[in-house]
């Protein structure tokens, strides 16, 4: 008999649902409540992971209590919001998608899953995979943006990283892909808000991601704290049942959120938690985050006949199988093998995934800081704020620890006659300040300044209805500019911001968002030159609040946007057109697209077909460039997206270079959700567009027939 089934057999009905107990201790505050008294549970086997816990001693007490103290030795998980870093903080997630780069995506979560593993962690909720349109949302910044497909080979990158190749080894941590889900369409981006999206916005849009993190393995799913279309996502049985188990064949453990099942009752959808624990087990989750419903709850729903011991035992059965997975039953203290840190490579590792987070939105002949710019004032908020580097979820991370901006500024430029002054504070409306920075800016050569949100400002609980500069801010900006001192803007932001005309005012602006430990250091680095940006959005930069949901992959319309036609679909009052589209973002030096061709212009549905297409470096920069390659599908059955993603490529190319990419478009390019949302390729017309980023005005374009082999029957 297996150990699992021999464990099922002793179990009493209070210990299986003991180890569908996920309660939280209190080292981190991540929900409105928390549970202090656990370690009587613990004894009692009423728990089956505690998380918000980390550190060898803690970890390994804690651990004793199950090991040693309770009735059946079950070992713990323990589980922690590792999003971006544990100990070493790297760039938040939606700053990191920006480098578009897969491997630097698993090499940080690899190093992140060591620290964490050796801090005692087992169960990481992350990485995150909400799609997300609206800056309003706090929790875009822990996602990787607009665009499922980026989102896609994102989860995948970051399963494989948490997660290594086994479970077993010491030093990986299981994956739990959240928020199950649509949570980025959350009405007007505000957290936990009811999400309406149509089914085919599920298939487009929002499950992709998770079916890539269910290819790649992924150990846990969260569902998402919203509804949609009425059904909160911790009861939705078409959703975690019939797509996630049986379409998927998704075998791992579901874990609810923070409080969610005991959240059915507010929803409107459970009338007691009795109900509300039946709900969530029916729809197939099976561990219960900070709510006690299951322990306290399924025994009476059992007794009212809502719930099966058949479904109690196959939830068990999946934890404990994670359980085994990790190993933990054979070394329940695994964090006491993991291999000899090198803490050396991550510092190494916090500063270059910073330097390749770092979008150069504007430049109008300014960075990188040239030699004649001796003395230079470093002013805002932002320029010497340690905790603010780190931004949410930073774990493990300490804010003394980071290196801010002034910091990186000195140490990159010693000779350098460096002054600061904050000028005003993140958040207050209180302009007092003002007239000193400016008095600053007029004695230097350049100012860099500092501005954009503090950490709390974006992650959740964090939305906000007008994401601009906060506080006395902008009028900082505005005021520093009227100077006429040469200024380049660094914002520091969990979002893209609303900033006026600050983009086209000032010489040049940068999005650093949050990059962790090493901020100062890579900020410094492509300020100076040292590095040459390489960063591109991942997400659409809106130039007014009202713009949003923005995004690249809109549909067309009857009547697109047209100016000379007042009837077609725009604004009075703003272009249409984004600050910045996805994909947009400088490097020093200049690059140019040529000669994109393809082997052959029809070709039969079952057939390849080879892209090549030329970039060349011109400026005597080396630059690594970042090439995307949209398809078009202009007459469908179903309207589809005027372009969407289907592949990039990155490059590194040395001034002069001339090199040529390829690869090859497939079937599973040109498949969609069809009339009756099953995956489907039509024949017909297509248009490759390839580019630098999704500005319609810079892409190339190719055409192409897809066609159906003639019968030869
Ligand atoms: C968040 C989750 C997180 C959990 C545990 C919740 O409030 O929505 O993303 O994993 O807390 O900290």
């Amino acid at each position: 008999m297996s150990r699992i089934d021999a464990l099922l057999r002793a179990m009493t009905l209070t210990e299986k649902l003991g180890q569908l107990n996920l309660v939280t201790a209190n080292q981190a505050i991540t929900g409105p409540s928390t549970n202090a008294a656990i370690d009587t549970s613990i004894r009692a086997g009423e728990v089956g992971g505690v998380f918000n816990l980390w550190g060898r001693e803690a970890v390994s007490a804690t651990q004793r209590l199950a090991i040693e103290e309770s009735r059946l030795r079950i070992p713990l998980l323990f589980g922690l919001d590792v999003l971006h870093g544990h100990r070493t903080i790297f760039p938040a997630p939606l700053a990191e998608t920006g480098a578009f780069d897969p491997d630097l995506w698993t090499r940080t979560a690899r190093a992140a899953a060591q620290e964490a593993a050796e801090d005692g962690v087992s169960l990481t909720f992350a990485p995150m995979l909400d799609v997300c349109r609206d800056p309003r949302w706090g929790r875009l910044i822990e996602g990787p943006g607009e665009d499922p497909h980026v989102a896609s080979i994102f989860a995948q990158a970051k399963v494989k990283g948490f997660q290594g190749w086994d479970l077993r080894h010491p030093g990986a941590v299981a994956a739990t892909v959240k928020h199950f889900c649509a949570g980025g369409a959350a009405t007007a981006g505000r957290d936990y808000a009811a999400a309406d999206v149509s089914a085919r916005q599920l298939r487009e849009i929002y499950l992709p991601p998770f079916r890539a993190a269910v290819m790649a393995g992924c150990a846990a799913i969260m569902p998402a704290f919203n509804s949609i279309d009425g059904l909160p996502m911790t009861a939705h049985i078409a959703l975690l049942r019939d797509y996630l188990r049986n379409e998927l064949g998704f075998d791992g453990v579901v874990l609810s959120d923070y409080t969610a099942i005991q959240e059915l009752i507010e929803h409107g959808v459970a009338a007691d938690r009795v109900e509300a624990a039946a709900l969530a087990l029916n729809a197939g989750v099976d561990m219960d985050m900070v709510s006690d419903a299951y322990l306290e709850n399924l025994p009476d729903a059992l007794a009212r006949g809502l719930v099966k011991q058949e479904q109690i035992d196959a939830a068990v059965r999946r934890v404990l199988a994670l359980k085994e997975k990790l190993g933990l039953f054979d070394e329940p203290f695994r964090i006491a093998t993991v291999d000899a840190h090198n803490p050396e490579a991550a510092h190494n590792l916090a500063r270059d995934s910073a330097r390749r987070s770092i979008t150069l939105l504007t430049n109008h002949n300014m960075l990188p800081i040239g030699e004649n710019m001796r003395r230079i004032a470093v002013i805002g908020p932002l320029a010497d704020a340690h905790m603010e580097m780190l931004g949410s979820w930073s774990a493990a991370g300490r804010a003394e620890n980071s290196v801010t901006i002034l910091e990186g500024l000195k140490a990159a430029l010693p000779m350098h006659d460096i002054v600061h002054t904050e000028g005003v504070s993140l958040a207050w409306d209180d302009d007092r300040g003002v007239a000193e920075a400016c008095e600053l800016a007029r004695s230097a050569d350049l100012v860099v300044l500092c501005l954009g949100e503090a950490a709390y400002m974006s992650g959740e609980a964090a939305c906000r209805a007008t994401p601009d500069l906060p506080g006395a801010q902008q009028q900082l900006a505005e005021a520093v500019i009227a100077t006429e001192t040469p200024c380049v803007i660094a914002l520091t932001c969990g979002r893209p911001l609303m900033i006026g005309d600050l983009a086209e005012r000032a010489g040049a602006l940068i999005a650093t968002w949050f990059l962790g430990d090493m901020a100062g250091h890579a900020i410094a680095d492509v300020l100076t030159g040292a590095f040459n940006p390489c960063a591109r959005l991942p997400i659409t930069w809106p130039r007014a609040t009202g713009q949003i949901p923005i995004f690249y992959a809109q549909r067309s319309s009857g009547r697109p946007p047209d100016e000379t036609n007042p009837f077609t679909s725009k604004y009075l009052d703003t272009p249409v057109t984004p600050l910045f589209p996805f994909g947009h973002g400088l490097s020093y030096g200049a690059a140019a697209l040529e000669n994109l061709r393809l082997d052959k212009e029809i070709f039969f549905a079952d057939e390849k077909i080879s892209v090549a297409i030329d970039v060349i470096c011109s400026g005597k920069y080396a630059r690594r460039e970042t090439i995307f390659f949209f398809l078009r599908d202009p007459v469908a059955s179903v309207a589809r997206p005027v372009m969407e993603l289907k592949h990039w490529r990155q490059i590194d190319l040395a001034p002069g270079d001339r090199k040529t990419i390829s690869l090859t478009l497939g079937v599973e390019d040109f498949v969609f959700p069809g009339v009756d949302l099953k995956p489907t390729a039509e024949p017909g017309a297509f248009d490759l567009l390839v580019g630098f980023s999704a500005a319609p005005e810079g892409l190339l374009r190719a055409s192409l027939r897809r066609a159906m082999r003639p019968n030869t029957a």
